[in-house]
């Protein structure tokens, strides 16, 4: 085989085979293809588009390209969720726990955050003590004894992607569908899990700016699941405006511990309680959504979510009491109050800007190895659909520095009008493999 041919095949529109893919995928995994050649191949993808099966085929190659967990020990069927990232979003800090204490095993692999979007390993190490680092051992171990870990993404997973991502992120190539389903996939498949629930945002804070988009992405991504016999649901939510009220790590952990008790914001725990529904269907606790919801809502209001959060950090060396006391949490030094310039509704709260405000804070990186200030943020006391008058408090900046140009930012990412035309739409689309 040779690389040139499967390039010209590509540009040309006819499609590789799934010896070729693995042939590429391999090699260059290898260090055998050069990268000018691979980012050729990536931008005849990016133009020509796949085909349904090449783009399971590259999926498989990428995710065999490295260590593959086998969860197959933990008894149970084990759904794993995934959000391709937002702003503010707690979700897998609250549907864990709370699936988990339906007695359905949670074997969680998160990321760190990078950009304007967070990442749960992140808001996890604000809890005192707590860590994310288990070995694959102790890890199956602790869900057979809980249900429940969370720990760091291996370094060993998937190095294919890891090295075309680096490549299609300096050749104008990671926007392309079949490569970012194939990239998001192949991390999925090589975590273990039997079956997915996947939550694509769409807005300005999420990586698909609209509807359309965000649902070609889904319908690709369910069809990769599908391929590899493993149920797959995606959820296409809003992510115009930050999801709940918190937006910073320790201030989402927060933000979890009161949605575990009950007292969350409306959008947040619903969309919780949306993809925790879909993943005991998809474990088949459940045998359809309502008999799923019912049982989740029984859940939180016995607060048994919260109580298997606090067991999760307990067994990770984490201090428990956080639960119950907010004040371990870090804390920033300043609380700022964000004043409404305006009277009005509130029509959107652009959550790009929002997301970069909290990194201008220090809240997230800008590149991989930066750190990051755990305990800053911002915190909406108002969300899209509210009125507020000229000096009302629209939320708080919690800083640990000057943030007089931040204060400025996050006014300006709040449109408010005399009337109400926005969207308030929380879930837009729903594609099953089932
Ligand atoms: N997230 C990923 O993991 N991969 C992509 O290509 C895009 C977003
Ligand atoms: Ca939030």
């Amino acid at each position: 085989m040779n690389v040139y041919d499967l390039i010209l095949k590509t540009r040309n529109g006819r499609g590789l085979c799934e010896s070729e893919i693995n042939f590429l995928i391999e090699n260059y995994t290898q260090g055998k293809i050069p990268d000018y050649q691979m980012s050729a191949w990536c931008m005849a993808v990016y133009f020509q588009g796949m085909k349904a099966d090449e783009i399971s085929y590259l999926t498989m190659a990428m995710a065999n390209s490295g260590m593959r967990y086998d969860l197959s020990s933990i008894k149970g069927i084990k759904i794993d969720k995934h959000s391709t990232g937002g702003v503010g979003d707690t979700t897998t800090l609250i549907v864990a726990p709370l699936v988990a204490a339906c007695g359905v095993p949670v074997a969680k692999m998160s990321g760190r955050g990078l950009g304007h979007t967070g990442g749960t390993l992140d808001k996890l190490s604000s809890i005192p003590g707590f860590t994310c680092e288990l070995s694959q051992a102790q890890f199956i171990e602790q869900v057979n004894q809980i249900k429940l870990a969370i720990i760091g993404q291996s370094a060993e997973i998937t190095p294919a992607d890891k090295k075309l991502y680096a490549l299609r992120d300096v050749t104008a190539t990671v926007d392309s569908l079949p490569l970012i389903a194939s990239s998001i996939m192949s991390k999925k498949l090589a975590a273990g899990a039997d079956g997915f629930v996947l939550d694509v945002k769409a807005g300005v804070g999420g990586f698909m700016q609209n509807v359309e988009q965000a649902t070609e992405l889904a319908k690709i991504m369910v069809a990769i699941g599908k391929q590899a016999n493993k149920p797959t649901v995606a959820v296409i939510t809003n992510m115009d405006q930050p999801l709940g009220c918190m937006v910073g790590n320790a201030l989402e952990v927060q933000e979890a511990i009161l949605t575990l008790s009950g007292e969350g914001a409306a959008d947040l725990t619903e969309l919780c309680l949306e993809l925790a529904s879909e993943m005991l269907v998809l474990a088949k606790h459940s045998r359809n959504y309502s008999e799923a919801r019912q049982l989740l809502e029984k859940k939180l209001s016995a607060k048994a979510g919260l109580v298997k959060f606090g067991e999760m950090i307990a067994y990770q060396g984490g201090n428990a009491k956080v639960i119950e006391d907010l004040g371990l949490l870090p804390k920033a030094k300043r609380q700022i109050a964000i004043v409404s310039q305006q009277t009005g509704y509130i029509n959107s709260i652009n959550a790009l800007e929002i997301g970069k405000a909290a990194m201008t804070l220090g809240a997230g990186r800008q590149k991989q190895d930066q750190s990051i200030d755990l305990a800053v943020g911002i915190e909406l006391k108002k969300k899209v659909g509210d009125y507020v008058e000229t000096g009302d408090i629209l939320g708080f900046i919690h800083a640990n520095q000057e943030s007089g140009q931040v204060l400025e930012q996050v006014l300006s990412a709040f449109s408010i009008q005399p009337n109400f035309t926005g969207n308030q739409d929380l879930i837009y689309n729903k594609i099953t493999s089932l």
